[in-house]
């Protein structure tokens, strides 16, 4: 038995050998040794970590498949927003593009780098002396969730980089997590034989695996990423064609798709080369990226309030397919709006098997004139769900049916009823519609809403199958149920814990952000906020007529007759009183004006310069109504200094030598939601197919 040095020595030689081993493997599909031996190597390190423990190196190849997590992902700050690109769809808008460019520059020459755009799920990565630290989901842009234990399973992903000379200490990676197109085909099998829902696309799956709480899980679903950024605090390379090709040298996977371009011309060939040939990757592509190269000129072209003005995204045309319709059947969403659902005979598109297309409603099956039994074009079109767009009617069969729109609720058989003006036929059965009920539990608990750790929409789904929970107040009784709750499948003594702890914590959430997971048609978000701080209570809020509610600014007619009329209801009111009893928060605490959101919440700024769009005073004013904080000094815990013009040369010194990001005045607009909420917008809500809103919104998704 060797002493403890001796070990020490092995396992460090077992575990840069296999990193090695991995490295060849991986990024240059070749190998020095059988997977036999590899697998030998890898199970003697593993004893050896086992028998001691203290010498394991945290970044071990071994430690690619982890345990068990039991608590939901914490969160951190993203160093750098991560912002979107400007999406365009012609060979025109990409010239116009150009055109910016070339005028932003002023002459200058220039050159872009190309690359394909992946769809699957932004990560960023951070690397500190070379060795994975912390994977960073890109969430709202400013902050994400910390998912590294899920990211280190992702094999072509070393944990360790190789060394090379010019490899900054620190620095993040950006880049795509995705799942290659053959594992989601096997994992959409599998999951179908099991007779469980299908995923929508790769991006879905890929997202969905990021969230697994199970490592092990993630692990065997296969992930892989690639990397397109590297982000240092200054400018580490001169061209971002050098930082790619620093990336692939330290060993990270970079696709080997991307190219130079001197300028449109050659920009416009990789877009039609890559037209078709993308569908023989093994990724889902769904556009081109183009970046100006310099890095001095990608700094020169800054940002607009969204995304740099030094790269755009080019999104090829959807491809269509055609195929059969075989049924229509009907979904109810939360509000009772009735969303018609085609069932198609499966059809390749695109990358994955279509099997449903949404039909949005009524008037659109009409329009297209649809009947059973049609020939009809699918699109995909950067929806999640595909959707019907034409008929072919040279191909009707004799016997092709007209589709009749059910007149009673599918789910629980109430006549619907479409209001004047509505697009949707609705179940008016707000109180008793079995999926209404089921999907305004999930509303609550959902992040955006009361954010109930330990009670997702799964769990919550599940105790109302079983007629434990109907509506929100009863939530608040399943503490008391314990002894129940135990006798339950599937649900450990530490989950009870965590969903009791939840709902115990959701007693502390704010007024406004109860308000909205109330549900109440049209009142999203903001509406919630601007209600919230106009009535300041929930008891104001009941008292108020719909005249007065229109008459607050930003909520229209129509809002209001929708809450005042769910405030007069008698059940709404009782529910309120048991929410009231149960202690949760019903109105503003403290004199602070409600902020217009929590985007900015637990970051500090330090404001310094003069701004092109607003005055010093406007910006403090518009980050603290979104709940951040102002500060006068440079520290380590400063989240980020916003420079404008005239910014003194010391306080920019110290930020970099804190590593503090320094943003404009548009990054730092960026930050902030969108003001947008409407109607229109909150009906989306209700599409019940949609995996949420698309994550293409204006952050990188
Ligand atoms: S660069 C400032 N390069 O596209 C934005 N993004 O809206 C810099 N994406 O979800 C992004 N492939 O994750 C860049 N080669 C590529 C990309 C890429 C996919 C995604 C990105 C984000 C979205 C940008």
């Amino acid at each position: 038995m060797p002493d403890t040095p001796d070990i020490q020595q092995r396992i460090l030689a077992l575990t840069e050998r296999l990193h090695h081993l991995n490295y060849l493997y991986y990024q240059q599909d070749t190998s020095e040794v059988s997977d036999q031996e590899f697998d030998q190597l890898l199970a003697e390190l593993q004893r050896l970590e086992t028998e001691h423990p203290d010498l394991a190196q945290p970044n071990s190849p071994t430690r690619r498949v982890g345990g068990t997590i039991t608590k939901q992902f914490p969160t951190a700050v993203h160093r750098y927003p991560m912002l979107s690109l400007g999406n365009t769809y012609s060979e025109d808008d990409l010239r116009e593009f150009d055109e910016r460019v070339q005028r932003g520059l002023e002459g200058a020459p220039y050159s872009y780098v190309c690359e394909l755009k992946f769809d699957g799920v932004a990560m960023s990565l951070s690397y500190e002396h070379g060795q994975l630290t912390q994977g960073v989901t890109r969430g709202d842009g400013t902050r994400g969730d910390v998912v590294t234990p899920n990211v280190r399973t992702i094999k072509t992903l070393p944990l360790a980089l190789r060394p090379g000379p010019d490899q900054p200490q620190d620095f993040e990676v950006r880049g795509e997590v995705f799942m290659p197109l053959p594992v989601f085909a096997e994992l959409n099998a599998e999951r179908e034989q099991n007779g469980e829902a299908l995923l929508a696309n790769p991006r879905n799956a890929a997202s969905g695996t990021l969230k697994l709480q199970d490592s092990t899980q993630v692990a065997a679903r296969k992930l892989r990423f690639y990397a397109y950024a590297l982000l240092t605090p200054g400018r580490h390379f001169a061209s971002h064609s050098a930082a790619l090709e620093a990336l692939s040298r330290y060993g990270l996977p970079v696709s080997d798709t991307w190219r130079r371009a001197s300028g449109i011309e050659e920009v416009l060939e990789f877009v039609h080369y890559w037209a078709k040939k993308r569908f023989d990757l093994p990724v889902a592509t769904d556009g081109i990226v183009i970046k100006v190269d310099d890095l001095r000129q990608q700094d020169q072209l800054g940002y607009t309030a969204k995304s740099p003005r030094w790269a755009i995204a080019y999104k090829y045309p959807a491809e269509a397919a055609r195929t059969r319709l075989n049924e229509v059947i009907y979904n109810v969403g939360r509000t009772g709006a009735v969303t018609p659902v085609a069932m198609l005979t499966p059809v390749p598109l695109a990358g994955t098997v279509v099997k449903r297309a949404t039909l949005h409603n009524a008037n659109q099956i009409e329009l297209l004139d649809l009947r059973l039994g049609d020939t009809v074009y699918v699109e995909k079109g950067g929806e999640i769900i595909p959707k019907i767009t034409g008929v072919d009617l040279s191909a009707r069969p004799a016997e092709a049916t007209p589709i009749k729109y059910p007149t009673e609720c599918p789910a629980c058989g109430t006549p619907l009823v479409r209001p004047e003006g509505e697009a949707h036929f609705r179940c008016p059965n707000e109180r008793g519609c079995p999926p209404q009920l089921k999907a305004r539990l999930e509303h609550y608990v959902s992040r955006k809403a009361l954010n109930i750790d330990g009670l997702g929409a799964e769990t919550v789904g599940r105790f109302f199958d079983l007629g434990m929970v109907k509506t929100v107040a009863d939530i608040y009784d399943l503490p008391a149920r314990r002894p129940e709750l135990v006798t339950l499948e599937r649900l450990g003594e530490k989950s009870i814990d965590n969903l009791i702890a939840g709902i115990e914590a959701s007693k502390q959430v704010p007024f406004p952000r109860v308000l909205f997971g109330l549900g109440i048609r049209y009142v999203g978000e903001t509406v919630a906020q601007k209600l919230a701080a106009h009535y300041r209570s929930i008891d104001a809020l009941m008292a108020a007529s719909a005249e007065e509610m229109a008459a607050v600014p930003e909520v229209g007619g129509v809002i209001a007759v929708a809450a005042a009329h769910w405030f007069q209801q008698a059940e709404n009111r009782e529910l309120i009183e048991r929410l009231r009893q149960a202690g949760v928060q019903l109105a503003v605490t403290g004199e602070a004006p409600v902020p217009a959101s929590d985007r900015l919440a637990g970051l500090t700024f330090v404001i310094s310069g003069v701004f092109e769009n607003h005055s010093r005073d406007e910006l403090q004013q518009l980050i603290i109504s979104n709940g951040g904080k102002i500060t006068g000094s440079i520290s380590k815990k400063l989240s980020y200094l916003v420079a404008g013009d005239n910014m003194g040369p010391a306080k920019r010194e110290k930020a970099l030598g804190f590593k503090v990001p320094i943003i404009s005045e548009s990054e730092l607009m960026a930050l902030l939601p969108n003001p947008d909420e409407s109607p229109a917008a909150d009906a989306a809500i209700d599409a019940p197919i949609t995996a949420g809103p698309r994550e293409q919104g204006s952050l990188f998704s």
